[in-house]
This record gives structure tokens, C-alpha cells and sequence, in this order.
């Protein structure tokens, strides 16, 4: 299954195949709970089967080397001197990755490394959670294996470093739940997720005669990270706020929709105020759509994904022109409950829940209304829900 892979590998860095390990890890559709895992709230993504593969060697020195099947320039690094690469254009998820791992304590070996991209990248469907969590994954396997130690990998621990290398090292002070669910995926099964103590629970999906459309705006991200660590701190200011009346509160997860309305003039900023709303119903979206889904009633979860999409653009503003045409495209068809944009956004895609017969006409008439009003088209995807992070043997 992986020969060529293994052949390129074998292409880059020479030697035969043996020793040769391959680690997989995905990206992931979010549900519903956006921009609520750092406010400490609620969120309910699942894996996808589209992942980043990694073919792993060890080496006998404390060198690191990456190159992937669609790039040219190989990285060299160091192990012992990780600090240097934080500006690497491709490459420093990895690195920054294995800088944390070390800082964390885990003993690491020198390593060749292949990767393999079929996360579509700065789509909104965690590329980056699947580059890293793969890489932790393989790191941490070869390094145990060359250390003797027979511990079982702590997925969710691999999990919150991976954040740490994006926020220390890429400097995305992202949430959990990208790293979360590409660690912790399981096939056919959606993550409900409290992003406060990472507890979660497994819930299977059941589409009945529906599936979940991806579609790919295919805008390309670019002021989008200055946004995200914006809104993050919009929130935090939120909470300060409104701590006047709640002092015991850290994260807006804390606060209900009675302490909402009841303690809403604390936000004297507009826009705030607009931040803060959108989580705190959020949050309550989140629950109701578990339990819309474990009741099997797609109907109300279509229209808690419409209502999420709707508080994105107007109360939280990371729609933007290209996803709005994309979800307003998809909800004049006959046959979607729901379509709300997925991921950080400012770009990247929506999910859409989508009847079967339905389907066709929905990436026909979605593509072409979208080319018309955008000027190029989206890509689709049917959502497949897959595991996590994992060694293929
Ligand atoms: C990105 C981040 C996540 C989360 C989402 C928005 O994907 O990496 O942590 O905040 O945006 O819900």
C-alpha cells in the first residue's frame, strides 16, 4: 500500500526498507463549537480519513531531516539546536513540534523523515493538527524504540504539546480542538469535546440518508492568523469585563446565557459584547446538537448548524464574502438541513448536511452559483469520518 511512498523515501534518503515506519495522522470537520475551545468551551469535531502520512527512519546521529512528496528542498536540522528554525516556511510545524516534545522530556533520536499531504492545506480542515500529530506521533515511536521504553504513547498528552508548538513556535495561539481530534478521532464516531478539562465522549454519527458536505472555498488565508489571536483576545477582554459581576470566572465557558443577559451591560464595547454573545450561545448549541444527534433528529441539528454560521458572520465577523456565498448557495437547495462555515474561517470551508439524492445538485448548483458571484470555483468533499493518529504495521 505505501511502495511508492517507500520508494521515494528510499529515493531521498537512500538504504533499503527495512527500519522504514509509517505514521498517520487527520484532519478534521468541526460540527458545531466554533471559536469556543479557548474560551474553555464546548466543541464537536470528528476525523477525517483525508490525512498526512510520515515515513520514519531512524538515524544514528541527532540529525532531523524533512522533505515531503510535493516539495523539492529538504530540511536539515539539529536536534540539539531547535531554537533556529521558527521562521522555516515549510518545516516548522515539525520542528516546533519536536522542540516541545524535548522540552517536555521525551527522549527523541535522530530521524529521516517523508511526508505525504492529503489534508488540503489553510483549507480550515487542521492540516496543521495532522502534520503535527503525526509528527509527534512518529517522534515519540522511533525515539521509545531507541531508548528501550515500552510505555504506551499518550495521545491526549501528544495532543496538548502540538498545541504548544503552534503557539510557541508558529505563533497561532490556537485551541485544542484541531490537535484533540486528530490525536483521539475514531472512525464513523464525532467528538464531544469540553475543551476545559478534555473530557470528552464519543458520539456516533448516524446520518441516516444525509452526508456532510465539505466545501472548499478555496480562498486563500492570509490575514487570517492576525484575526484568530484577535478574537482570542477580544474574549479574554470579555472576561475581564465581566468579571466586575463574576469574579470567579476565567474562561467565558463560565458564563450562561442568565449571566449573559443578566450581566451584558458590562460589556461597554459593541464589538466585544458581539464576541461574547456568540460563545455563550454557542456553547449551548453545542450541547443541543449532542443531543439532537443521539436522538437521531438531523432537523434540529441542520438548523443549530444554520444558527452557529449566522452567529459567525454577524456577532464573531470570520465568514467573510466567500463562505456567506457558499452556505447562502447551499441553503436554497432542496434537501440541506444545514451549512455553516467550519474552522477558524476567514476563508477555508463550510459543512453542509445534505440529503443523498440531493447531493449531485448540490455541487452542481453550489459550484456554479459560487464561480458566477466569486469569479473561481469551490472544491467539494464528502465527509468521511475516519481515526486518529495511529501507526500503520
Ligand atoms: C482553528 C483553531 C482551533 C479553533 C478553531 C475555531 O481551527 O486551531 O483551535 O479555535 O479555529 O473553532
Amino acid at each position: 500500500m505505501f511502495n511508492s511512498l517507500i520508494e521515494t523515501f528510499i529515493n531521498y534518503f537512500g538504504g533499503s526498507s527495512e527500519g522504514i515506519r509509517v505514521f498517520k495522522a487527520p484532519g478534521r470537520v468541526n460540527l458545531i463549537g466554533e471559536h469556543t475551545d479557548y474560551n474553555g468551551g464546548f466543541v464537536f469535531p470528528a476525523a477525517l480519513t483525508m490525512c498526512t502520512t510520515v515515513l520514519a527512519r531512524p538515524r544514528s546521529d541527532r540529525k532531523i531531516n524533512l522533505i515531503a512528496t510535493d516539495l523539492k528542498q529538504m530540511v536539515n536540522a539539529d536536534l540539539d539546536n531547535l531554537d533556529q528554525y521558527k521562521s522555516l516556511k515549510w518545516g516548522n510545524y515539525q520542528l516546533g513540534v519536536a522542540d516541545e516534545l524535548q522540552k517536555a522530556g521525551y527522549p527523541l533520536c535522530g530521524c529521516d523523515l517523508l511526508y505525504e499531504d492529503k489534508v488540503p492545506l489553510g483549507s480550515g480542515l487542521s492540516s496543521s493538527a495532522a502534520i503535527e500529530i503525526a509528527t509527534a506521533l512518529a517522534l515519540v515511536s522511533l525515539g521509545y524504540t531507541a531508548n528501550g521504553t515500552d510505555r504506551e504513547i499518550d495521545m491526549t498528552e501528544l495532543a496538548l504539546i502540538s498545541q504548544k508548538a503552534e503557539h510557541n513556535y508558529v505563533g497561532v495561539k490556537c485551541g485544542i480542538m484541531d490537535q484533540f481530534a486528530s490525536a483521539m478521532g475514531k472512525k464513523d464516531m464525532a467528538i464531544f469535546l469540553d475543551c476545559r478539562d478534555l473530557s470528552y465522549e464519543l458520539v456516533p454519527l448516524k446520518m441516516n440518508d444525509y452526508k456532510l458536505i465539505i466545501s472548499n472555498t478555496n480562498k486563500k488565508r492570509s490575514l487570517g492568523e492576525g484575526k484568530y489571536n484577535e478574537r482570542r483576545r477580544e474574549c479574554e477582554e470579555g472576561v475581564s469585563m465581566l468579571q466586575k459581576a463574576l469574579p470567579g470566572i476565567t474562561y467565558l465557558r463560565e458564563v450562561s446565557v442568565q449571566d449573559f443577559l443578566k450581566h451584558g451591560n458590562l460589556l461597554t464595547d459593541e464589538v466585544i459584547k458581539k464576541r461574547v454573545k456568540h460563545v455563550v450561545y454557542e456553547n449551548e448549541r453545542v450541547i443541543e446538537s449532542v443531543t439532537a444527534l443521539k436522538n437521531n433528529d438531523l432537523i434540529t441539528f441542520g438548523k443549530l448548524m444554520n444558527q452557529s454560521h449566522d452567529s459567525l458572520r454577524d456577532l464573531y465577523e470570520t465568514t467573510g464574502k466567500e463562505l456567506d456565498t457558499l452556505v447562502d448557495e447551499a441553503r436554497k437547495i432542496d434537501g440541506v438541513l444545514g451549512s455553516r462555515m467550519t474552522g477558524a474561517g476567514f476563508g477555508g470551508c463550510t459543512v453542509s448536511l445534505v440529503h443523498n439524492d440531493s447531493i449531485e445538485k448540490f455541487i452542481k448548483q453550489v459550484g456554479e452559483e459560487y464561480k458566477k458571484r466569486i469569479g473561481y470555483s469551490p472544491s467539494f468533499y464528502i465527509s468521511e469520518i475516519g481515526d486518529g493518529g495511529r501507526e500503520e504495521v
